[in-house]
């Protein structure tokens, strides 16, 4: 039928020129709506013969169907290119520079507590915290530090109202010593690092009334003070660089004995001697001993059979001195510009 290659022809022409859905809902109810030319030949049917019928339907239906086939094909080609539009243009350059994201920094001391508990980790020590409020046994009796013991003047610290207690800030980190020592219930062998703060009543450009140390406590059978002088060699090389020398000159602390104290070359002269050093060429870094027996027993240890090696030291100091921090006040200050610094000093 003429007619019906005409009207197929005719809708294949207005359906390849459709560009939006729209259009194309127009076109199809144009062709395959009520009052299109295919609905208009169907009821003209009725005056047909049964023969007429049979083909003639046949063919009309096969129109519709071609073109719904074409309908359905262009509205998957708009809705592709709809999509296809869509991700054009909102397609991110992964390559363009981000926007500048404003780092936190570390704070030096914060860097130096985790250099140091690096070392230690790797020797096998592990990392204990005492506590920063303590009482006056913890902090000096236990230490061998009686009440009315001379020695107590140079840790002048800050007591808490209660007298009768006597609770106070500790003033060294070496009060962790007796916490861990006490809570080893097994009385075994002990390797610790304790960092953490101190207070004292200090106040001046190197001495603040809070600052940091850290305290290391070694106990086991057959210690001696081979181990505590190889131990503290190796720890002064490990973070001031391997060409430091390091000396021992005999000291006193009421709770090690012998007690020692330990220098290193100087880090900014190397020994020659600068205004860093008071032209010595030596820094004082350490205080260390053998744990003093009395403070063994006090904590529950059989000094017969245990010995041990504890030393300290102040993070400030070893901060200051790495960094180059002429105040330590300015450690504590919280301006954000002093801490941002030390960033670009560890990336150099
Ligand atoms: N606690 C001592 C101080 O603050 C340092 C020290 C620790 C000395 C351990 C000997 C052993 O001065």
């Amino acid at each position: 039928m003429k007619e019906l290659e005409k009207i197929l022809e005719n809708a294949k022409n207005e359906i390849s020129a459709c560009e939006k859905s729209a259009d194309l809902a127009n076109v199809k109810a144009k062709y395959l709506g009520k009052k299109s030319e295919l609905q208009e030949l169907l009821s003209k049917m009725k005056d047909m013969t049964v023969e007429e019928k049979k083909t003639i339907g046949k063919e009309i239906n096969e129109v519709k169907q071609s073109i719904n086939a074409l309908v359905e094909n262009k509205n998957k080609e708009i809705e592709d290119k709809i999509l296809n539009e869509k991700l054009e243009s909102e397609k991110i350059d992964i390559t363009l520079p981000s926007k500048k994201l404003r780092r936190g920094s570390k704070h030096p001391m914060s860097r130096m507590v985790e250099e140091f508990e690096d070392i230690f980790v790797s020797m096998g020590y592990t990392v204990y915290e005492g506590l920063e409020i303590e009482s006056d046994e913890n902090c000096f009796q236990k230490l061998n530090l009686p009440i009315g013991h001379p020695a107590r003047d140079a840790q002048d610290t800050f007591y808490l109202e209660n007298e009768i207690d006597r609770f106070l800030l500790r003033s060294q980190t070496s009060t962790a010593q007796v916490r861990a020592m006490e809570e080893n219930k097994e009385k075994g062998p002990i390797r610790i690092v304790c960092p953490g703060k101190v207070y004292r009543r200090d106040e001046d450009a190197t001495h603040s009334h809070q600052f940091m140390q850290i305290e290391g406590l070694v106990i086991d059978e057959n210690i001696s003070m081979a181990d505590l002088k190889g131990t503290l060699e190796l720890f002064c090389k490990k973070i001031l660089g391997e060409k430091t020398k390091v000396r021992f000159r005999p000291s006193y602390f009421p709770f090690t004995e012998p007690s020692v104290e330990v220098d290193v070359t100087c880090f900014k002269c190397g020994g020659k001697g600068c205004n860093l050093c008071k032209q010595t060429g030596w820094i004082e870094v350490l205080g260390a001993g053998m744990v003093h027996p009395n403070v063994l027993e006090m904590s529950g240890y059989d000094s017969k059979k245990y010995q041990g090696f504890a030393f300290g030291t102040g993070i400030d100091r070893f901060a200051m001195f790495k960094y180059g921090i002429p105040d330590i006040r300015t450690i504590y200050g919280n301006d954000i510009r002093f801490i941002e610094q030390f960033d670009r000093k560890d990336e150099d």
